[in-house]
């Protein structure tokens, strides 16, 4: 299973903040957005990761999060030259998804809940052909909104309706088998001028072949793309993480507990900026000694869920 994560576009909604600076490199709390996403392709056990983002900010991703060997897995980055759609992510990176699957992330996307990396990784296992994750919201109009019969089965998707026929959004965050990218290139832009996701999932309706997961009421699921959402979702981290303890999509520590980086690179790297709080954090979780066996005894467990067994 291949990975990827779009991190492009022009991020007008958020101007002037995103005049000179990508949405999702700003701070939704203690980290940059990216981590988010990139946190729920770790959780779901990828480790080849491909990161696509404007021309300009593509050394910026890469700035900040190199390779990837420091996180025990495999980044690479790619350019979209201009935000023409979603779709475009799968068919910049043909060559990387080759003949495998492919689990797609919007970087502006923040799913956090008890269980998610059992759904994952379960959502992983089952899937067939396409799978993607509707959560019911207060105003579909705003996204891609999916209806299903009594049997989940989708039965109608479209882009952002006026009139929607459920009020079951579809999440930025698809499965789909190597086949997707010959039936996007097939797809022609929108009204709107973009290639769009939705398109691509109606495809995969049309032949039966779409299954939906849906996430449930004790999930928080967030589209940081406005500025409103952006400030309410970084007050969800901050509330969730003072009340908890525990730090949402802090990458190091999920590398971790996934077995890929050791107790030792761990500590060294919360040591390098020990004068702030992430950094005190992952040293701290590098000396939490019964935590530690815990996490051993579990994290080896190919299906053993992580966020929920805290
Ligand atoms: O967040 C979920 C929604 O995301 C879905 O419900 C919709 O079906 C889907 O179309 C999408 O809607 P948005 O209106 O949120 O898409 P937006 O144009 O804001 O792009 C989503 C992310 O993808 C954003 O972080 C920027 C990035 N992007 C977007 C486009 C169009 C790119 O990197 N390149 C692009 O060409």
């Amino acid at each position: 299973m291949k990975g990827i994560i779009l991190a492009g576009g022009s991020g007008t909604r958020l101007s002037p903040s995103t005049d000179s600076m990508n949405k999702h490199l700003l701070p939704v709390y203690d980290k940059p957005m990216i981590y988010y996403p990139l946190s729920v392709l770790m959780l779901a056990g990828i480790r080849d990761i491909m990161i696509i983002s404007t021309p300009e900010d593509t050394p910026r991703f890469q700035k900040l999060l190199g390779d990837g060997s420091e996180l025990g897995i495999s980044l690479k980055y790619r350019e979209q030259a201009e935000p023409k759609g979603i779709l475009e992510a799968l068919t910049i990176s043909e060559d990387f998804i080759g003949k495998d699957k492919v689990t797609l992330i919007l970087a502006d996307n923040i799913f956090y809940g008890q269980g998610f990396t059992t759904i994952l990784r379960d959502a992983i296992k089952k899937h067939r052909y396409a799978t993607i994750f509707g959560y019911r919201v207060k105003d579909p109009r705003r996204f891609g909104v999916v209806e299903f019969n009594d049997h989940q089965k989708a039965i109608s998707l479209e882009e952002k309706p006026e009139e929607p026929k459920s009020d079951f959004a579809v999440t930025g965050l698809y499965i789909y088998d190597h086949r997707a990218v010959k039936i996007a290139k097939k797809l022609t832009p929108s009204n709107r001028g973009e290639l769009e996701i939705t398109d691509l999932n109606r495809e995969y309706m049309k032949w039966n072949h779409l299954d939906v997961e849906l996430l449930g009421r004790g999930f928080a699921w967030m589209d940081a793309g406005t500025q409103e959402a952006l400030f309410e979702t970084a007050e969800f981290v901050k509330t969730t993480q003072q009340r908890q303890g525990f730090k949402i999509a802090c990458l190091e520590e999920i590398a971790y507990y996934l077995g890929y980086i050791t107790k030792e690179v761990l500590f060294e790297k919360g040591k390098s900026m020990e004068k702030n709080d992430y950094g005190q954090y992952l040293m701290e979780i590098a000396q939490r000694k019964h935590t530690e066996q815990y996490w051993d005894s579990v994290a080896h467990h190919p299906m053993m869920g992580l966020v929920e067994n805290e």
